[in-house]
């Protein structure tokens, strides 16, 4: 992708849809966005673009949409990381393309999306999200959801990046060129925009945290589906920064505050 930096900056949920269908170009744009290209755990992800009306797919949180764009995934070992990233680089995508699409784990009825996916029983669709045309105002029930969740607000950048430790924060000045690809993972969405990323700097490996809040449903942790996230925007705008990526999981055994999570590390190289 290019300019991902400039696309994750641009980048917010979209709730409210222009009520028109999709030009032709962009559902062959969107074919294209759906094949999978795969993440650093080789977990396959398999895509779907669905009509809203034919499965009679609907979520209270939106208005004007027309179709949606929904993923499963089978439950093997880092099954909700390999979601996110995936899930994510399809919205970035999407948004590059000037369309507009929101992550729903819970504003969704559910069923109807399972059933239009074919979930089998090893399966799981983490999110759905809708795709279409932004509409140039957003819906009231739009605006009083994110003021309600604080969805413009991110935590500071000391409070989630570190350099060597978890007692020492990273400063921004600090950050050397890896500072665009941090700032791009600050500005990630979250489910209810908790922001549980923590990153650990440390020399030429950059260790990801979950700091955990919300429990365990039978659809797996979708705070994983965070840390997807996270490592895609990492990836993503670290090599637009000119360095080469490399992802693993070696918890380097750094004392960690109480309920963080080490998830993966990545290696950067010039
Ligand atoms: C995994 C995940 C699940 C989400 N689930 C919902 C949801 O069920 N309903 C909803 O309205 N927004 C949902 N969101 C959107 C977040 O609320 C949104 O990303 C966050 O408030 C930050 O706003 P922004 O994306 O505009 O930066 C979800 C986001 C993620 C990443």
């Amino acid at each position: 992708m290019e300019n991902a930096a400039q696309v994750i900056a641009k980048r917010k949920s979209v709730r409210t849809f222009e009520d028109r269908p999709l030009s032709t170009e962009d559902r062959h744009a969107l074919a294209d966005m759906l094949e999978s290209k795969g993440n650093p755990f080789g977990v396959p992800v398999e895509f779907r673009f669905l009509d809203a009306e034919k499965h009679g797919l609907k979520s209270p949180a939106l208005v004007g949409e027309r179709y949606y764009v929904a993923a499963k995934v089978k439950r093997a070992g880092n099954f909700e990381i390999a979601f996110g990233y995936e899930f994510e680089r399809f919205c970035l995508e999407a948004a590059a393309a000037g369309l507009g699409t929101v992550m729903l784990a819970a504003s969704l009825n559910r069923e109807a999306f399972e059933q239009a996916m074919q979930v089998g029983n090893d399966e799981v669709m983490p999110v759905a999200s809708p795709v279409g045309y932004p509409a140039k105002k957003r819906s009231m029930r739009e605006r009083a959801m994110r003021k309600a969740i604080g969805a413009d607000d991110r935590l500071a950048f000391g409070e989630l990046f570190f350099a060597g430790s978890f007692d020492s924060p990273l400063l921004p000045d600090d950050a050397g060129g890896l500072l665009a690809a941090l700032e791009a993972v600050q500005l990630a969405p979250s489910a209810a925009n908790k922001q549980p990323w923590r990153l650990v700097v440390d020399g030429s490996k950059v260790h990801f945290y979950e700091q955990r809040t919300v429990k365990e449903s039978p659809l797996g942790d979708v705070q994983k589906v965070d840390m997807g996230i996270a490592l895609v925007h990492f990836d993503l705008v670290a090599r637009e920064s000119g360095f080469v990526t490399r992802f693993e999981q070696d918890d380097p055994g750094i004392a960690s505050p109480e309920g963080c999570e080490y998830i993966a590390t990545c290696e950067v190289a010039r």
